[in-house]
């Protein structure tokens, strides 16, 4: 079975104080269920990646970039490189997030190039795809969802795609309160899981973990994790405060499937 994985998206929040904070709060909650019931990571800013890292301690959580750039070093300003990230204690990247594929207009190409770089380097990634509102109601979710799989991961072998976590995030759900029903959620996948089936193997389907993001709560979190192709949640907002991350983790440490 595989074993539930939660992941904290901090995105451009918190600051130097309150980053350690919650960082020892949630090492302090969360150290007995870490790693044996659940894999949890959590993603602060660039900049506060080693204050967290060294408020986290030896626990078991691990930590993660927002992103990251495909260049091994140089005249690349403002970006960072998978060598940085690993120097500063990250096991884990987030690539493609739905808000730098709209906001900041990053290509799949982009993405393919960083989740490649990522994986190469050997770290870990947490891949992000999703439809848009008006593609869900024009019925395209799963093409849209499947061509950003496929050119995301388009020569990443095998052996690579191992390092990979699938996080589905309908961008309709990201921030707004109105998550995906865990029946829509569970729906794409189990399109995913057979995607995956089809450009590698079926028994890679089965073992790659499919993370859902989008308003998951301390309150919908067993809910969704009842599905038995949502393996675990990229949180946002919830995974500002403690309490409520904290029970997400639990949640999924007591994971009940339907
Ligand atoms: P929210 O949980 O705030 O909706 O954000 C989800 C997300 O984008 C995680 O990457």
């Amino acid at each position: 079975m595989r074993k539930p994985f939660i992941g904290g998206n901090w995105k451009m929040n918190t600051d130097s104080a309150s980053a350690a904070e919650l960082a020892c709060g949630l090492s302090r909650n969360l150290d007995d269920v870490c790693n044996e019931k659940v894999d949890v990571t959590v993603c602060p800013p660039f900049v506060y990646l080693s204050a967290v890292k060294k408020a986290l301690g030896p626990c078991q959580i691990g930590l993660g970039a927002q992103d990251v750039y495909f260049e091994p070093k140089g005249a690349f300003t403002g970006e960072i490189s998978c060598s940085m990230l690993k120097d500063v204690g990250c096991s884990h990247v987030i690539i493609g997030h739905s808000e730098r594929r709209h906001i900041i207009k990053e290509s799949d190409e982009l993405i393919n190039r960083k989740l490649s770089a990522a994986i190469s380097s050997g770290l870990l990634a947490i891949f992000c795809v999703g439809e848009l509102l008006e593609q869900r109601n024009a019925g395209k979710t799963n093409s849209v969802v499947a061509e950003q799989i496929k050119k995301g991961m388009a020569g990443i072998g095998l052996e690579k795609a191992c390092a990979v976590t699938i996080a589905y995030e309908p961008v309709w759900a990201i921030g707004t309160g109105i998550n995906a029903t865990a029946q829509q959620a569970q729906e794409v996948h189990v399109m995913i899981r057979e995607l995956i089936a089809k450009l590698y193997d079926k028994s890679f389907a089965q073992q790659i973990r499919i993370q859902y993001g989008g308003s998951a709560t301390a309150a919908n979190a067993a809910e969704l994790m009842s599905q038995p192709d949502i393996d675990g949640l990229l949180v946002g907002g919830a995974s500002l405060k403690l309490e409520d991350f904290t029970k997400i983790v639990m949640a999924a440490a007591e994971r009940k499937i339907i």
